[in-house]
């Protein structure tokens, strides 16, 4: 390849580009309080998990909460594991957590909420990163790369959301008789937001509707076409769903816990 002649050679220093963030950490031109919503983030997140930790781990050892009440299961539980036994009073949850966990830890929308919380990779848009970042890979390399299995995560989550809306029908039934109680509706409606939670799963619409050329050249592909545009309207809004079954699936388990230890009763219907 010529050189270019020294006369030339553009020797100046290369110019940021418009609109790149000012370096370093919490640099930033933005006069908003930007700062508030990864704290908000951080916080919130670290609620939710820390009790869910405390739930499989803590609630039986310490206080001899039952994980079933009447006819409720805990959320976190799967029937066939609800006997397990474990020493110390440790809840068959923890067999299963690790489900549910891996499929949040690696939700795209997740991801961004705690790299910023947590990472401050970058703490917000246009605020600058710490610059000990500068070696990240990406997703190319460990730990991140392990980020790739949202997909298997999602299928293993079907899974269990099918399992749960068994459950979640078998509490309105008593002797062949419909009843429903505050728990069953409980249940119904962390079931209901975790469907809608997975269903606006991003990696679920490349599923449906990625990979393909044409949208209107087979039946299939059509069919294909309109479950995408449908999963698409939930996906705008999968921040949301995120947030609301990640709260209900907490005060479902909380609700079962507290019912399990006679501090409150569960009003009921029975037709
Ligand atoms: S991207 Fe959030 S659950 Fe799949």
């Amino acid at each position: 390849m010529t050189a270019w002649p020294a006369s030339l050679r553009d020797t100046r220093p290369p110019r940021k580009p418009a609109g790149t963030a000012p370096q370093g950490l919490g640099a930033t031109s933005r006069r908003d309080d930007w700062w508030s919503s990864p704290l908000g983030v951080g916080f919130w997140l670290a609620v939710l998990v820390l009790y869910s930790a405390f739930s499989a781990l803590l609630w039986q050892p310490l206080f001899g909460a039952p994980n079933e009440a009447g006819p409720y299961l805990s959320p976190f539980l799967l029937p066939f594991f609800r006997d397990l036994g474990l020493p110390f009073g440790i809840s068959p949850a923890i067999v299963t957590l690790w489900i549910p966990v891996g499929f949040r830890i690696t939700c795209y929308y997740f991801r961004r909420a705690y790299y910023r919380a947590y990472l401050a990779d970058p703490p917000a848009c246009a605020v600058g990163e710490p610059t000990i970042h500068r070696g990240y890979r990406m997703e190319t390399a460990l730990p991140f790369v392990l980020q790739n299995l949202h997909r298997l995560f999602l299928y293993l989550a079907l899974v269990l959301l099918t399992i749960h809306w068994v459950e979640v029908v078998a509490t309105f039934l008593h002797d062949g008789r419909l009843q429903i109680g505050l728990g069953s509706v409980i249940l119904l409606v962390d079931t209901g937001l975790l469907t809608l939670y997975v269903s606006s799963c991003h990696s679920l619409r490349h599923i449906v509707g990625g990979k393909l050329d044409c949208f209107s050249c087979s039946r299939v592909n059509q069919t294909r076409y309109s479950a995408w545009r449908r999963l698409s309207g939930l996906n705008q809004r999968h921040m949301v769903y995120a947030w609301a079954s990640l709260v209900s699936i907490v005060v479902a388990d909380l609700y079962i816990h507290l019912l399990g230890l006679g501090v409150l009763s569960d009003p009921q219907i029975l037709f």
